[in-house]
């Protein structure tokens, strides 16, 4: 995938949000060598704007001799008529405006095609991530927040996002959203062994630009239909296309949630303030652990935590063994946002929740590559300190063994 070098963290982050999912960043340029030893399928490399003219321009001319497969893009704060001569001769693919995401995402694209034409399509792999929004409890806000991180996770249409309404009997993703789907996952059952992007695209209803909607069936007994294997075909199809899927689950293990889990990378479990429902998410902690999901992997997000209730996220910490990485407060806001049709992430994006949500997303969709032995790697960006490309799979790997 896509790797951005630039010494400015803060760049590294605003030209990622330009960029393909599973984009990693790098400080310097030993670093993107030491990356690109390890990385015999990298297709583009971007030079941030930080680096100086004769940086960017040697790095150009070594990955050309090096590794012509890969397309180097620059990004400049400012462009003239001598550093366009300059990059084009030392082999820059593109030359792009630092203000200017939008050629930057189209650089990368481009970036993209070539490699495939080069190296035919086995060569290059889609890159996607699955992310699972988990509760043993209905009504504590799953739906509400599987809507709005996977419209986070869009950044504004520059990644591919699919929401899976995988509540198969009381699936309300689509009224949330205030959308009339004609077709539902119904329309994929029987087609186990035939399923293919293009018959799965035709059942997906769009929201805004990138944000794709599979929706549950019309009516509950169909979940009986929906087998497992259905469920993983429809999930490693949609990987093919789709930078992040992200799951809205059934409030229990049922197969097809068991079976989605297989195929997830990161679980968010979301719990309220309230002994019941703490009891539940407690034993689903226990669940996870007897299927082997890795812990890195498990996210717990406290919505509603301001309730006044006598049960703090320090509680809940001691409780459930294990940290808090969100806690959402309780507001009309958010309710009203989704009644309107235009959830809060979108309707009121620097709301407090709205920032809590992208936060959120950021953090999943695991950024940065920390350099060893740096602290950069414990931040929001890579929770875990580990590359995407270790976090990726793990979760399934696990979960089979
Ligand atoms: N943080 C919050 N503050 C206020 N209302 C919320 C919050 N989160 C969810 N809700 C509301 O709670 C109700 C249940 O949320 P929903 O997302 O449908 O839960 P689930 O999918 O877990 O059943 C919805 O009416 C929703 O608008
Ligand atoms: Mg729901």
């Amino acid at each position: 995938m896509p790797v951005v070098v630039d010494p400015d963290p803060m760049v590294v982050e605003s030209l990622l949000a330009s960029m393909p999912a599973g984009s990693h960043g790098v400080e310097s340029v030993d670093r993107l060598n030491a990356w690109l030893a390890a990385h015999s399928d990298e297709y583009a490399v971007v030079l941030g704007p930080t680096l100086t003219d004769e940086e960017s321009v040697s790095t150009c001319e070594a990955l050309r001799n090096a590794a012509p497969t890969i397309s180097t893009v620059l990004v400049r704060e400012s462009m003239d008529a001598d550093l366009l001569t300059f990059a084009m001769k030392a082999g820059a693919r593109d030359v792009v405006l630092q203000t200017d995401g939008a050629a930057v995402a189209d650089a990368i694209a481009r970036a993209y095609h070539l490699f495939v034409a080069l190296r035919g399509p086995a060569g290059a792999m889609h890159m996607s991530k699955v992310i699972s929004v988990f509760s043993p409890k209905g009504g504590v806000g799953k739906t509400t927040l599987s809507v709005n991180l996977a419209l986070a996770l869009t950044a504004k249409g520059a990644r591919r996002v699919c929401l899976v309404d995988l509540d198969l009997a009381f699936g309300d993703v689509a009224i949330t959203m205030q959308l009339f789907p004609t077709h539902s996952i119904e329309q994929a059952i029987g087609s186990e062994d035939s399923m293919d992007v293009e018959m799965l695209d035709s059942l997906l209803t769009r929201h805004q630009d990138s944000l794709m909607v599979l929706a549950a069936p019309p009516h509950p007994d169909t979940r009986e239909r929906v087998s497992p294997r259905l469920v993983s075909r429809i999930i490693r199809t949609l990987r093919e296309t789709f930078d992040y899927i992200v799951i809205d689950m059934a409030p229990s293990f049922d197969e097809q949630v068991l079976t989605a889990l297989d195929e997830t990378d990161e679980v968010v479990l979301v719990a309220t303030l309230d002994v019941p429902t703490l009891k539940n998410v407690k034993v689903a902690v226990e669940t996870f652990d007897a299927l082997h999901i890795a812990k890195d992997n498990r996210h717990l997000v406290l919505n509603r935590a301001d309730d006044e209730v006598g049960i703090n996220a320090d509680k809940v910490e001691g409780i459930l063994g294990m940290s808090v990485a969100t806690q959402l407060l309780s507001s009309v806001d958010i309710a009203a946002a989704t009644n309107a049709g235009s959830p809060i992430v979108v309707s009121d994006p620097e709301h407090q929740l709205s920032i809590a949500v992208r936060e959120l997303a950021t953090r999943l969709a695991g950024h940065m590559v920390a350099p060893p032995g740096s602290e950069r790697g414990t931040e929001a960006h890579a929770p875990q300190g580990k590359s995407e490309a270790e976090a990726r799979g793990r979760l399934r790997r696990r979960s089979k063994s």
